[in-house]
Protein backbone atom coordinates (compact mmCIF):
# COMPACT_ATOMS: atom_id res chain seq x y z
CA UNK A 1 0.00 0.00 0.00
CA UNK A 2 1.18 3.50 -0.79
CA UNK A 3 2.40 5.38 2.23
CA UNK A 4 1.06 8.70 3.38
CA UNK A 5 -2.05 10.74 2.83
CA UNK A 6 -3.20 11.72 -0.65
CA UNK A 7 -3.96 15.39 -1.31
CA UNK A 8 -6.50 15.97 -4.08
CA UNK A 9 -6.82 18.97 -6.39
CA UNK A 10 -10.22 20.63 -6.89
CA UNK A 11 -10.39 18.93 -10.26
CA UNK A 12 -9.97 15.54 -8.61
CA UNK A 13 -12.41 16.46 -5.83
CA UNK A 14 -14.95 17.11 -8.58
CA UNK A 15 -14.40 13.57 -9.85
CA UNK A 16 -14.78 12.13 -6.36
CA UNK A 17 -17.96 14.19 -6.09
CA UNK A 18 -19.39 12.52 -9.21
CA UNK A 19 -19.10 9.12 -7.50
CA UNK A 20 -20.39 10.56 -4.22
CA UNK A 21 -23.54 12.02 -5.84
CA UNK A 22 -24.45 8.64 -7.24
CA UNK A 23 -23.94 7.05 -3.82
CA UNK A 24 -26.22 9.67 -2.26
CA UNK A 25 -28.92 9.13 -4.89
CA UNK A 26 -28.83 5.38 -4.42
CA UNK A 27 -29.01 5.63 -0.63
CA UNK A 28 -32.02 7.89 -1.00
CA UNK A 29 -33.74 5.27 -3.14
CA UNK A 30 -32.86 2.66 -0.52
CA UNK A 31 -34.36 4.78 2.28
CA UNK A 32 -37.63 5.02 0.32
CA UNK A 33 -37.73 1.23 -0.10
CA UNK A 34 -36.99 0.01 3.41
CA UNK A 35 -40.25 -1.40 4.78
CA UNK A 36 -41.20 -4.28 7.06
CA UNK A 37 -40.98 -7.54 5.09
CA UNK A 38 -38.07 -6.56 2.81
CA UNK A 39 -34.90 -8.64 3.27
CA UNK A 40 -31.42 -7.16 3.41
CA UNK A 41 -30.66 -9.17 0.26
CA UNK A 42 -33.60 -7.42 -1.51
CA UNK A 43 -31.97 -4.10 -0.57
CA UNK A 44 -28.64 -5.36 -1.96
CA UNK A 45 -30.40 -6.17 -5.27
CA UNK A 46 -31.99 -2.69 -5.47
CA UNK A 47 -28.57 -1.12 -4.92
CA UNK A 48 -26.86 -3.26 -7.58
CA UNK A 49 -29.54 -2.37 -10.10
CA UNK A 50 -29.43 1.36 -9.32
CA UNK A 51 -25.63 1.33 -9.59
CA UNK A 52 -25.77 -0.45 -12.94
CA UNK A 53 -28.26 2.10 -14.31
CA UNK A 54 -25.82 4.87 -13.47
CA UNK A 55 -22.66 3.16 -14.73
CA UNK A 56 -21.22 3.01 -11.21
CA UNK A 57 -19.08 0.14 -9.98
CA UNK A 58 -19.97 -1.02 -6.46
CA UNK A 59 -16.80 -0.38 -4.48
CA UNK A 60 -17.19 -3.07 -1.82
CA UNK A 61 -18.17 -6.00 -4.08
CA UNK A 62 -15.18 -8.39 -4.30
CA UNK A 63 -13.01 -5.82 -2.54
CA UNK A 64 -10.51 -6.98 0.06
CA UNK A 65 -10.45 -4.36 2.80
CA UNK A 66 -7.18 -3.79 4.68
CA UNK A 67 -8.75 -5.21 7.86
CA UNK A 68 -9.66 -8.58 6.29
CA UNK A 69 -7.95 -11.52 4.62
CA UNK A 70 -10.84 -12.17 2.23
CA UNK A 71 -12.90 -10.23 -0.30
CA UNK A 72 -16.29 -8.85 0.60
CA UNK A 73 -19.06 -10.67 -1.34
CA UNK A 74 -21.66 -7.87 -1.62
CA UNK A 75 -22.16 -4.28 -2.80
CA UNK A 76 -23.66 -3.11 0.47
CA UNK A 77 -23.12 -3.52 4.18
CA UNK A 78 -26.50 -3.67 5.90
CA UNK A 79 -26.39 -3.72 9.68
CA UNK A 80 -29.64 -4.16 11.62
CA UNK A 81 -30.19 -3.30 15.31
CA UNK A 82 -27.28 -4.83 17.33
CA UNK A 83 -25.24 -5.13 14.14
CA UNK A 84 -22.84 -2.19 14.01
CA UNK A 85 -21.10 -2.35 10.65
CA UNK A 86 -20.15 -4.67 7.75
CA UNK A 87 -23.48 -6.50 7.97
CA UNK A 88 -23.58 -9.04 5.18
CA UNK A 89 -26.89 -8.89 3.27
CA UNK A 90 -28.87 -12.13 3.58
CA UNK A 91 -32.08 -13.50 2.06
CA UNK A 92 -33.35 -14.64 5.45
CA UNK A 93 -32.63 -11.36 7.25
CA UNK A 94 -36.03 -9.71 7.06
CA UNK A 95 -36.75 -6.17 8.27
CA UNK A 96 -39.46 -5.59 10.90
CA UNK A 97 -41.23 -2.60 12.38
CA UNK A 98 -39.02 -0.98 15.02
CA UNK A 99 -35.72 -1.92 13.37
CA UNK A 100 -32.74 0.37 12.95
CA UNK A 101 -31.23 -0.40 9.55
CA UNK A 102 -27.83 0.96 8.55
CA UNK A 103 -27.02 0.78 4.85
CA UNK A 104 -23.44 1.51 3.80
CA UNK A 105 -22.56 1.81 0.12
CA UNK A 106 -19.54 2.85 -1.90
CA UNK A 107 -19.21 3.39 -5.65
CA UNK A 108 -16.41 3.99 -8.12
CA UNK A 109 -16.84 6.11 -11.26
CA UNK A 110 -13.93 6.93 -13.58
CA UNK A 111 -11.42 5.71 -11.01
CA UNK A 112 -12.69 7.78 -8.07
CA UNK A 113 -14.64 6.51 -5.08
CA UNK A 114 -17.44 7.76 -2.86
CA UNK A 115 -18.67 6.18 0.40
CA UNK A 116 -21.68 6.94 2.56
CA UNK A 117 -23.99 5.33 5.09
CA UNK A 118 -27.41 6.09 6.49
CA UNK A 119 -29.42 4.54 9.31
CA UNK A 120 -33.12 4.24 8.63
CA UNK A 121 -35.75 3.95 11.38
CA UNK A 122 -38.45 1.46 10.41
CA UNK A 123 -41.74 2.78 11.80
CA UNK A 124 -41.84 3.43 15.53
CA UNK A 125 -38.42 2.65 17.03
CA UNK A 126 -39.08 3.88 20.57
CA UNK A 127 -37.33 6.41 22.75
CA UNK A 128 -33.91 4.83 23.28
CA UNK A 129 -33.26 3.96 19.66
CA UNK A 130 -34.45 7.46 18.71
CA UNK A 131 -31.92 9.00 21.08
CA UNK A 132 -29.20 6.82 19.57
CA UNK A 133 -30.19 7.78 16.02
CA UNK A 134 -30.31 11.51 16.83
CA UNK A 135 -26.91 11.35 18.54
CA UNK A 136 -25.20 9.53 15.70
CA UNK A 137 -26.60 11.83 13.02
CA UNK A 138 -25.71 14.94 15.01
CA UNK A 139 -22.20 13.58 15.63
CA UNK A 140 -21.65 13.35 11.89
CA UNK A 141 -22.96 16.87 11.27
CA UNK A 142 -20.74 18.31 13.99
CA UNK A 143 -17.68 16.31 12.94
CA UNK A 144 -18.05 17.50 9.35
CA UNK A 145 -17.79 21.12 10.58
CA UNK A 146 -14.36 20.28 12.01
CA UNK A 147 -13.00 19.04 8.68
CA UNK A 148 -11.26 22.32 7.88
CA UNK A 149 -7.61 22.81 6.91
CA UNK A 150 -5.60 23.82 9.97
CA UNK A 151 -7.75 21.83 12.39
CA UNK A 152 -6.54 18.53 13.83
CA UNK A 153 -7.79 15.00 13.35
CA UNK A 154 -8.35 15.00 17.11
CA UNK A 155 -10.88 17.85 16.68
CA UNK A 156 -13.01 15.44 14.65
CA UNK A 157 -12.52 12.54 17.06
CA UNK A 158 -13.22 14.65 20.16
CA UNK A 159 -16.32 16.11 18.55
CA UNK A 160 -17.69 12.63 17.81
CA UNK A 161 -16.80 11.20 21.21
CA UNK A 162 -18.22 14.22 23.10
CA UNK A 163 -21.51 13.99 21.23
CA UNK A 164 -21.79 10.34 22.24
CA UNK A 165 -21.16 11.32 25.87
CA UNK A 166 -23.72 14.11 25.70
CA UNK A 167 -26.41 11.61 24.64
CA UNK A 168 -25.16 8.84 26.98
CA UNK A 169 -24.36 6.44 24.15
CA UNK A 170 -21.04 4.79 23.24
CA UNK A 171 -18.68 5.43 20.31
CA UNK A 172 -17.53 1.97 19.20
CA UNK A 173 -13.88 1.03 19.42
CA UNK A 174 -11.73 -0.07 16.44
CA UNK A 175 -14.11 0.95 13.64
CA UNK A 176 -14.08 4.38 12.05
CA UNK A 177 -13.62 6.54 9.00
CA UNK A 178 -10.79 6.72 6.51
CA UNK A 179 -9.16 8.64 3.73
CA UNK A 180 -10.80 8.03 0.34
CA UNK A 181 -10.35 9.06 -3.29
CA UNK A 182 -8.57 6.83 -5.75
CA UNK A 183 -9.18 3.95 -3.38
CA UNK A 184 -12.03 3.28 -1.00
CA UNK A 185 -9.76 3.00 2.04
CA UNK A 186 -6.79 5.32 2.25
CA UNK A 187 -4.92 6.85 5.13
CA UNK A 188 -5.64 8.27 7.66
CA UNK A 189 -7.83 6.18 9.96
CA UNK A 190 -10.49 8.45 11.47
CA UNK A 191 -11.44 6.99 14.88
CA UNK A 192 -14.80 7.45 16.57
CA UNK A 193 -13.44 6.76 20.04
CA UNK A 194 -10.66 8.81 21.69
CA UNK A 195 -8.94 5.61 22.84
CA UNK A 196 -8.24 4.73 19.22
CA UNK A 197 -6.46 8.01 18.57
CA UNK A 198 -4.03 7.59 21.44
CA UNK A 199 -1.21 10.11 21.28
CA UNK A 200 -1.18 10.20 17.48
CA UNK A 201 -2.56 13.30 15.85
CA UNK A 202 -2.51 14.90 12.47
CA UNK A 203 -3.07 18.35 11.03
CA UNK A 204 -5.81 18.49 8.41
CA UNK A 205 -4.71 19.89 5.07
CA UNK A 206 -6.40 21.37 2.02
CA UNK A 207 -7.12 18.52 -0.41
CA UNK A 208 -7.56 15.71 2.10
CA UNK A 209 -10.69 13.70 1.41
CA UNK A 210 -12.01 11.64 4.29
CA UNK A 211 -14.99 9.48 5.08
CA UNK A 212 -16.28 10.36 8.55
CA UNK A 213 -18.46 7.60 9.97
CA UNK A 214 -19.66 7.74 13.57
CA UNK A 215 -20.95 4.41 14.90
CA UNK A 216 -22.65 4.57 18.27
CA UNK A 217 -24.20 1.89 20.45
CA UNK A 218 -26.67 2.17 23.33
CA UNK A 219 -24.87 0.01 25.85
CA UNK A 220 -21.18 -0.52 25.10
CA UNK A 221 -18.18 0.55 23.05
CA UNK A 222 -17.19 -3.08 22.52
CA UNK A 223 -18.00 -5.26 19.53
CA UNK A 224 -17.66 -8.87 18.38
CA UNK A 225 -17.51 -10.36 14.91
CA UNK A 226 -20.32 -12.65 13.83
CA UNK A 227 -19.89 -16.21 12.56
CA UNK A 228 -20.33 -15.06 8.92
CA UNK A 229 -16.85 -13.54 9.13
CA UNK A 230 -18.05 -9.97 8.42
CA UNK A 231 -20.99 -8.73 10.45
CA UNK A 232 -19.83 -6.78 13.53
CA UNK A 233 -22.21 -6.73 16.50
CA UNK A 234 -22.26 -4.95 19.84
CA UNK A 235 -20.89 -7.15 22.61
CA UNK A 236 -23.99 -6.63 24.77
CA UNK A 237 -26.40 -6.93 21.79
CA UNK A 238 -27.62 -3.37 22.33
CA UNK A 239 -28.65 -1.48 19.16
CA UNK A 240 -26.22 0.60 17.13
CA UNK A 241 -26.48 3.36 14.53
CA UNK A 242 -24.11 4.53 11.80
CA UNK A 243 -23.93 7.54 9.48
CA UNK A 244 -21.18 8.33 6.99
CA UNK A 245 -20.28 11.13 4.59
CA UNK A 246 -17.34 11.57 2.27
CA UNK A 247 -15.94 15.04 2.95
CA UNK A 248 -13.30 17.23 1.29
CA UNK A 249 -11.11 19.34 3.59
CA UNK A 250 -10.45 22.86 2.31
CA UNK A 251 -9.12 26.08 3.83
CA UNK A 252 -12.58 27.59 3.44
CA UNK A 253 -14.28 24.69 5.21
CA UNK A 254 -15.61 21.21 4.74
CA UNK A 255 -17.37 20.17 1.54
CA UNK A 256 -19.80 17.29 2.05
CA UNK A 257 -19.56 15.35 -1.21
CA UNK A 258 -22.16 12.64 -0.51
CA UNK A 259 -25.07 15.05 -0.39
CA UNK A 260 -27.70 15.58 -3.07
N1 LIG B 1 -17.87 1.74 4.22
C1 LIG B 1 -17.23 0.60 4.82
C2 LIG B 1 -16.15 1.11 5.69
O1 LIG B 1 -15.57 2.11 5.37
C3 LIG B 1 -16.63 -0.26 3.78
C4 LIG B 1 -16.70 -1.66 4.10
S1 LIG B 1 -15.64 -2.51 3.07
C5 LIG B 1 -16.25 -4.03 3.02
O2 LIG B 1 -15.88 0.52 6.70
F1 LIG B 1 -15.50 -4.68 2.24
F2 LIG B 1 -16.31 -4.53 4.24
F3 LIG B 1 -17.45 -3.92 2.55
CO1 LIG C 1 -16.37 4.10 4.89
Amino acid sequence: MKKGIELYSFKEIDKIKTACKVVAEILQTVAENIKPGISTWDIEMIVREEAKKRGAKPAFLNYKPPFSSKSYPAATCISVNEEVVHGLPKKDKVISEGDLVSVDFGAIINGYAGDSAITVAVGNIGEEKSRLLTATKLALERAVEKAVAGNWLSDIVNSIHSTAEEFKVFPVLKYGGHGIGKRIHEEPFVPNNRKDLGKKDLKLKQGMVIAIEPMFALGTEETLQDGDGWTVKTKDKSPAAHFEHTVAVTREGAIVLTEL
